[in-house]
């Protein structure tokens, strides 16, 4: 049932967006944003800018756009900032990321040059490839928590702010498990002030987020906030969460195509997945600590899509191979191979192949400005917790612990927009259609 009673906070005011890590995929964002503003661009791939969502019956023909329905800030109001282990300003660091073009850039140069990143919390051993001189110091995890809260309130009030969202586009981590530290917050803010290795820099920053009440979106495939010391602080403090990896380029392509397999009950026997990327995303994933964490990330898509344990005969042997290859002469310009060995009638073999030449920063780039927006919106209607209805954005969707996570694009839309028609107090659509039959 739609919910009547649920009270949205105002969107006006200025809405600030602090991310982690000012590189490829976030300087895209931020010019892009920027960019689409000046209008010498369209924010192609952004739902909240783009979309529609039908209301009511198909007859009624209501389809307005998702940010005429329900009530988004606006990217006029949007201030950004950020941290980053070089002192490059935003425009540096788009111009070495090369993902745009220099025309486009300079178009917004005074806009980006602004942006100048604050001293990161820093840890090599978490980032093996990477090192940097803008990095905060402090003689525990804590002090630097502390350090940041200061600064994030700094940044509230210097710029006027009404309320703020943090997404994480800093690099992966190394992969780590959950351990004893991650268990509560008590034991959580224990490991802080002892410096225990089982905290990454990563989760230092959703501390600093959820300890001021600012929702957290993870893009990387980090832990970070999948544990329950930090799920149980966003829940304490009403503060909406949600995460890991987005959802682009190779991934994506393997939750559009696995549901349509499994729709017409096409067996799988294998599916190999190979890229080449020269990126510092890719030199970052070439330390094997790093791809390990991304590897984990990929691989748990198809498991959940195909439901092996319920199609023995179709998915119950399949060999899934992911490789990324760090190539520097492709830049953020990826190209990814797939090949699929699939079985139809009969057992009788087929094979489809895929070569997607994709920009990775591109197709990440319109998640960050819908993650901004929805995150902002779930918080000004009191939703709080992990965010289920942003699966959408990701490679390895955070879940209830008793759920198994949804990766299928499709049902994840229609999760996403029964949502939000749930929140502004209209029918959720279930496409049964007798209706128009009767
Ligand atoms: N581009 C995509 O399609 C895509 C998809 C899914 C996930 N991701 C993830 O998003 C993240 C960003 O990707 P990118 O292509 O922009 O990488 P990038 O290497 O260009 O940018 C990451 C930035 O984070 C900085 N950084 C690292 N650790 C930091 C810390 N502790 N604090 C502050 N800054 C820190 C680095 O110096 C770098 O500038 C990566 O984790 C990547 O795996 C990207």
């Amino acid at each position: 049932m739609p919910d009547k009673d649920i009270q949205i906070a105002d969107s006006k005011g200025k809405l600030g967006v602090l991310i982690p890590g000012l590189g490829a995929v976030s300087t895209t964002f931020i010019a892009g944003v920027f960019a689409v503003l000046k209008g010498a661009a369209q924010p192609i791939g952004s739902l909240t800018q783009m979309g529609t969502i039908r209301l009511g019956k198909r007859t009624d023909k209501r389809s307005p756009l998702i940010k005429d329905f329900v009530p988004l800030a606006d990217i006029n109001d949007i201030v950004f900032g950020g941290w980053d282990i070089f002192e490059e300003n935003c425009y540096e660091s788009a111009v070495t990321s090369g993902v745009l073009k220099k025309e486009l850039l300079d178009q917004v140069k005074d806009e980006l040059t602004a942006i100048k990143p604050m001293k990161a919390v820093f840890d090599k051993n978490y980032v093996k490839k990477l090192d940097g001189p803008n990095v905060k110091t402090g003689d525990t995890k804590y002090d630097l928590a502390m350090q940041l809260i200061e600064e994030i309130k700094d940044f509230k009030q210097n710029n006027g702010l009404d309320r703020l969202v943090m997404v994480w586009c800093g690099s992966t981590e190394i992969f780590l498990q959950q351990t004893e530290t991650h268990t509560t917050i008590e034991k959580f803010e224990e490991g802080l002030k002892n410096n225990s290795p089982d905290i990454a820099p990563s989760m230092i920053y959703a501390y600093a987020a959820l300890k001021l009440g600012i929702p957290y979106a993870n893009g990387a495939p980090n832990l970070t906030i999948d544990v329950p010391a930090l799920v149980d602080l966003a829940k304490q403090n009403n503060v909406p969460v949600v995460g890991k990896d987005f959802k682009t380029g190779q991934t994506l392509m393997k939750t559009i195509l696995a549901p349509g397999l499994k729709a017409r009950l096409l067996g799988l026997s294998g599916w190999f997945s190979t890229n080449i990327l020269g990126n510092r995303d890719g030199e970052v994933l070439d330390d094997p600590e790093s791809f390990k964490t991304k590897e984990e990330s990929k691989l748990s898509v198809l498991e959940y899509i195909l439901q092996p344990e319920m199609y023995p005969e179709l998915y119950g042997n399949i060999y899934h191979k992911v490789r990324i290859n760090y190539y520097p002469p492709r830049g953020d310009n990826k190209e990814g191979w797939d090949n699929l060995d699939i079985f139809g009638w009969l057992g009788y073999p087929m094979q489809i192949k895929i070569d997607f030449l994709c920009r990775d920063s591109i197709l990440a780039a319109p998640i960050v400005l819908d993650l901004v927006l929805f995150l902002d919106l779930a918080a000004r209607s009191g939703m709080k917790g992990i965010q289920e209805w942003l699966s959408f954005y990701f490679k390895s969707p955070m879940c209830a612990p008793e759920l198994y996570p949804e990766h299928d694009l499709f049902i994840q839309l229609k999760k996403l927009k029964n949502t939000l028609r749930h929140i502004m107090g209209e029918e959720p659509i279930t496409h049964l259609g007798l209706e128009y039959y009767d």
